[in-house]
């Protein structure tokens, strides 16, 4: 009966259809879902100094350098994997169409392409964690936000020390670090992009975790885990890249023990969302590619391939404070339009090599417009859902 409630709840928000709203009723929504998230969290959510995350400097020249020494042939892949973006799962003909039969193998390519250059350009800034999280706290940075939506995880599907904890799509398995420290639990990443992998295990070991990563795309099936070797399981952001929902989630439930809890953070279009307006359908067509995303489910579909797997949905709302993620995209937005602006002086002045002015453009386009559909509440990468395999 709660879990009916919260997913209704979700699905029809009072505040679903404003464009905007006032500051002070967005303060104090901002205040209950800041209450909300003490007494879920403790007096973990109050202290975030724990960050597995690097110095940041560190993080930022890292990149810098694998930056400048990409082969032209890197930078060209990097944008022609471009193409993926303007296509759809769902839209099997024109995918057939732009990409051949074999589009499936295709379409990893691209990832590989995109993601062994996206992780480097994102950790330029506040997001090497490629997503931007929930709006969990206001006057608090992106970075904390992660913090503070990973450890609310942690707390949905109950890891605790020992626990087996699969991360599918594990980015440079920083999530996965700060899931260790935080809770004990051992995480094991699976990543299409070995350059994400590397990373993820260099960082895990050089911090005694014992986390470990694997290569391989989970459009490819099935996963390379026994029936129930896990106790639970968490993804952030990467299941618009899934050819097949219904499917990997089956193979989800396959691999995890009976009463195992499963969270989702994802992209989703949003009720107000109509493909037939041009307004929005421009939107979608610029956001898809700013973010990375082939298909986009709603909740009703994510909830859908969920159950049909054999899973029960406890919970399914957006995680962002009045279902508002704008401020955070802002903040990422302007951070990386003032980089933009010195790496295009640089460039000018021959300091950078001319593909550092290829990448920053494209990165930088139409982060107003994602502003814009999460304002308009078309559309959203702050949705979840809790999902648990029902005890034996
Ligand atoms: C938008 S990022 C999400 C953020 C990520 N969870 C993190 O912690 O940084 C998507 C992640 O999924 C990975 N990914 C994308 N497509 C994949 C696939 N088909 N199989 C496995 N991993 C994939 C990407 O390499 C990337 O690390």
């Amino acid at each position: 009966m709660v879990a009916h409630t919260l997913v209704e709840t979700a699905r029809h928000p009072e505040r679903s259809d404003r464009g905007s709203e006032s500051d002070s009723s967005l303060d104090e929504i901002a205040q209950e879902k800041h209450n909300a998230l003490v007494a879920t969290l403790g007096h973990h959510g109050k202290d975030l100094d724990n960050s597995a995350s690097p110095k940041r400097w560190k993080t930022f020249w890292t990149s810098f350098r694998h930056l400048a020494h990409l082969t032209p042939k890197e930078v060209d892949d990097f944008m022609a994997s471009y193409v993926i973006y303007n296509l759809d799962w769902s839209d099997e003909k024109k995918m057939t169409e732009e990409l051949g039969p074999n589009y499936q193998e295709k379409v990893g390519a691209c990832l590989k392409s995109y993601y062994g250059v996206l992780n480097h350009l994102c950790a330029l800034g506040d997001v090497e964690k490629m997503y931007i999280p929930p709006w969990m706290r206001p006057k608090t940075s992106v970075l904390d936000n992660q913090l503070l939506y990973e450890r609310s995880i942690a707390h949905d599907i109950g890891l605790t020390k020992g626990k087996k904890v699969l991360d599918l799509g594990c980015g440079r398995g920083r999530v996965a670090a700060h899931m260790a420290q935080y809770t004990g639990a051992q995480v094991t990443g699976l990543n299409i992009d070995p350059n994400q992998v590397e990373q993820a295990t260099t960082f895990n070991a050089e911090r005694g975790l014992n986390n470990t990563f694997i290569t391989q795309d989970f459009n490819e099936l099935p996963l390379p885990f026994a029936d129930e070797s896990f106790d639970a399981f968490y993804q952030i952001q990467a299941l618009s890249l899934c050819k097949d929902l219904p499917t990997l989630f089956r193979e989800i439930f396959r691999i995890l023990k009976p009463g195992s809890m499963i969270s989702l953070l994802d992209w989703v279009s949003l009720p107000a969302y109509e493909p037939s307006n041009p307004e929005h359908a421009e939107l979608m067509r610029r956001v898809k590619p700013l973010i990375g995303a082939v298909g986009t489910p709603t909740p009703e579909s994510l909830e859908a391939a969920l159950r049909e797997a054999g899973f029960e949905v406890v919970r399914s709302q957006n995680a962002s404070i009045d279902g508002l993620q704008a401020p955070l995209i802002d903040t990422v937005d302007v951070y990386f339009r003032t980089l933009r602006q010195a790496i295009l002086a640089l460039v000018k002045v021959h300091v950078l090599p001319r593909h550092f002015k290829t990448l920053i453009n494209r990165l930088c386009l139409d982060g107003q417009a994602f502003v814009k559909m999460d304002r308009m509440r078309l559309a959203t990468t702050s949705y979840s859902i809790i999902a648990q395999k029902p005890m034996a």
